[in-house]
């Protein structure tokens, strides 16, 4: 298994580069999920580069996922008093399946370790049934759902999952 790195995101350019793989992965990924308009609607209320600058301003932590051949994709996490929320882990199709996923996630735990977090938390959304089951696999258990409003007739539709560290 190929070793991969994890670049903070610190500048313009990563961010650039960050942008540009949501708007590859959400859009090939989550179109047959929730239709081209609302992935469309959150790429630019979520993913913009401004989004993406604003969310690192309130203490979003950005990283690149990066091999030998490139960038395979990219996560967030925020860290907060309790526990580390993973905000998204996503890899370019041609990448998943291959246990960097699950590199991704060690890293993310050693990240919680570090703060002496014992818990990690996420929301998927439940028609996102491939990352369910690799969740599952993680070690995350479904701990709840919500419904969430996101504005112009579009809503957010997850399960809660969580695992203990
Ligand atoms: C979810 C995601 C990060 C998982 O990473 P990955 O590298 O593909 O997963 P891994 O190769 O590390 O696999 C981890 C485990 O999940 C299982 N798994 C992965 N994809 C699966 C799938 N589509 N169906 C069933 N099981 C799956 C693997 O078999 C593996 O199990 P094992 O350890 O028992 O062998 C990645 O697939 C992805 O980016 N998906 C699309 C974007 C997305 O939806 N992200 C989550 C948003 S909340």
């Amino acid at each position: 298994m190929e070793k991969i790195e994890f670049m903070l995101v610190t500048d313009e350019k990563l961010i650039v580069f960050t942008q540009a793989l949501a708007d590859e992965i959400w859009r090939e990924h989550y179109q047959p999920i929730l239709g081209l308009a609302q992935v469309e609607y959150m790429l630019k209320n979520l993913q913009s580069k401004e989004a993406i600058s604003g969310q690192i301003r309130e203490g979003y932590l950005y990283y690149l996922i990066k091999s030998s051949v490139g960038w395979l994709g990219y996560l967030a996490v925020n860290i907060k008093a309790e526990e580390l929320f993973l905000s998204k882990l996503y890899l370019l199709r041609q990448y998943r399946g291959k246990s960097y996923g699950r590199q991704a996630i060690n890293f993310i735990e050693g990240l919680a370790k570090l703060k002496g977090l014992k818990k990690i938390s996420l929301t998927v959304n439940r028609h996102n049934a491939s990352s369910i089951e690799a969740y599952r696999k993680f070690g995350f258990l479904i701990s709840g759902a919500q419904v969430q409003d996101i504005g112009s007739g579009f809503s957010m539709d997850d399960y809660l999952m969580c695992k203990a560290i």
